[in-house]
C-alpha cells in the first residue's frame, strides 16, 4: 500500500500558518519528516499521481519554484511554471478570471505575489486549493521548512528561544505564527519603524496563548539574541521594496548577524536565513559559512515541507 496520509486537510488552502490548528501544524511537520526520510531512502511515495499544480510567480524565486516543481515530480504529479511574462495575468486578465480558468484544469494553484489580498481573492475564486508562495505580508511555506530544520537540530520545538534580527517582514510574520503554534518563544529585534505588523503580532499572540509561547518585540539585537537557541535573519529590503534600500541600511547596521552578535547566543545556537542573502549586509560570510549555520539544510527542507503541504491539501 505504501505511505499514506490522513485526508482531513484535503481541499484546504495554505495561505497562513495562523489558519491551521496546533495539531494540524504538528501533523504537517510530521508528514514532512516522513517524506524526507522516504526520499532519503529512495522509497517511492506517489501520493499525487496524475495531479497538476499551477505555479504563478509574480516575483523571482529559486528555492520556492524548485522545491514545488521537484516536489510535485517526486509525488508523482506535475507542476507548471507560469510567469507574468507568459500568462495573461501579466496583461491585465483578472485574478478572478485566472482562478476560474485554472480551477477547471489543475488540482492546486501556488501563487507568489505582492499584495496579500490577491492570494485571498484567488482562493475565493478557486475551487482547488491555493498555496501562498510568498506575499508582502507572509511567507508560510518557508516557515514549515524552517520548523523542520529547527526540529531536526533541537529535537523538540516547545520552549526553544528563537531570535529574529532585522526587518519585521513577511518571513518574520510567518515565523511569529510558526513559533506561536509550536510553543517556541520568539523575540524580534528590529530598528524603530521596521517592527512587525501589530495586527499580525496580535493574532500570533492568540495562537501563543494556546501553547504557552512568549512573543516579544525589542529594539536591541544583543538583548534579543541572549541565550537564543536559534538566530534568524533575512534581507533588510524585501522584493519590491528595494527603492529605499540604501537609506534603510543605515538603520540596520547594528542588526547584522556577525560573530560578535552570535557570541551572545547559546553556544549550540543554530543560524537560519531564508535566503537569498545579501552577504556582508544582514549576515557576514563568516557566520553564513560557519559551523553554526544551517542555511543550506534549511533551503533543502523547503522541498520536504512543500511536499507535505501538497500531499495533505491536494
Ligand atoms: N526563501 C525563498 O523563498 O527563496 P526564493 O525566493 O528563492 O524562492
Ligand atoms: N523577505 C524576503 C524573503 C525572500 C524569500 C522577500 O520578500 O524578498
Amino acid at each position: 500500500m505504501g505511505y499514506q496520509v490522513d485526508s482531513y486537510l484535503k481541499g484546504r488552502d495554505f495561505i497562513s500558518i495562523h489558519d491551521f490548528t496546533v495539531e494540524e501544524v504538528a501533523y504537517i511537520l510530521q508528514v514532512a519528516v516522513d517524506l524526507k526520510s522516504l526520499q532519503k531512502k529512495k522509497i517511492a511515495h506517489p501520493l499525487l499521481t496524475g495531479k497538476t499544480l499551477a505555479m504563478i510567480f509574480q516575483k523571482a524565486s529559486t528555492r520556492t519554484r524548485v522545491a514545488f516543481e521537484v516536489g510535485m515530480y517526486q509525488l508523482g504529479g506535475h507542476a507548471l511554471f507560469l510567469s507574468p511574462r507568459d500568462i495573461q495575468l501579466g496583461r491585465g486578465e483578472t485574478i478572478y478570471d485566472t482562478a476560474r480558468v485554472l480551477t477547471r484544469m489543475v488540482d492546486g494553484i501556488m501563487i507568489r505575489t505582492f499584495e496579500h489580498a490577491e492570494v485571498l481573492e484567488l482562493a475565493r475564486a478557486s475551487f482547488v486549493p491555493v498555496i501562498n508562495g510568498l506575499t508582502d505580508l507572509l511567507h508560510p511555506t518557508q516557515v514549515i521548512g524552517d520548523l523542520l530544520t529547527i526540529l531536526e537540530h533541537k529535537k523538540e520545538l516547545k520552549g526553544l528561544k528563537l531570535a529574529f534580527v532585522g526587518d519585521g517582514n513577511n518571513v518574520a510574520h510567518s515565523l511569529l505564527f510558526g513559533a506561536a503554534k509550536t510553543g517556541i518563544n520568539m523575540v524580534i529585534a528590529s530598528p524603530g519603524g521596521y517592527e512587525p505588523d501589530p495586527a499580525i503580532l496580535e493574532k500570533a499572540r492568540e495562537d501563543a496563548a494556546l501553547t504557552g509561547s512568549q512573543l516579544s518585540i525589542l529594539s536591541d539585537p544583543w538583548e534579543a539574541v541572549k541565550d537564543a537557541d536559534v538566530i534568524y535573519t533575512d534581507v533588510w529590503s524585501s522584493m519590491g521594496q528595494e527603492e529605499d534600500a540604501a537609506e534603510k541600511e543605515e538603520h540596520f547596521l547594528k542588526f547584522q548577524v556577525n560573530r560578535h552578535l552570535l557570541s551572545h547566543a547559546a553556544t549550540d545556537a543554530i543560524v537560519l536565513h531564508c535566503l537569498p542573502a545579501k552577504r556582508g549586509k544582514e549576515i557576514t560570510d563568516e557566520v553564513m559559512d560557519g559551523p553554526q549555520s544551517v542555511v543550506f539544510e534549511e533551503a533543502e527542507n523547503r522541498l520536504h515541507a512543500h511536499k507535505a503541504i501538497m500531499a495533505l491539501i491536494m
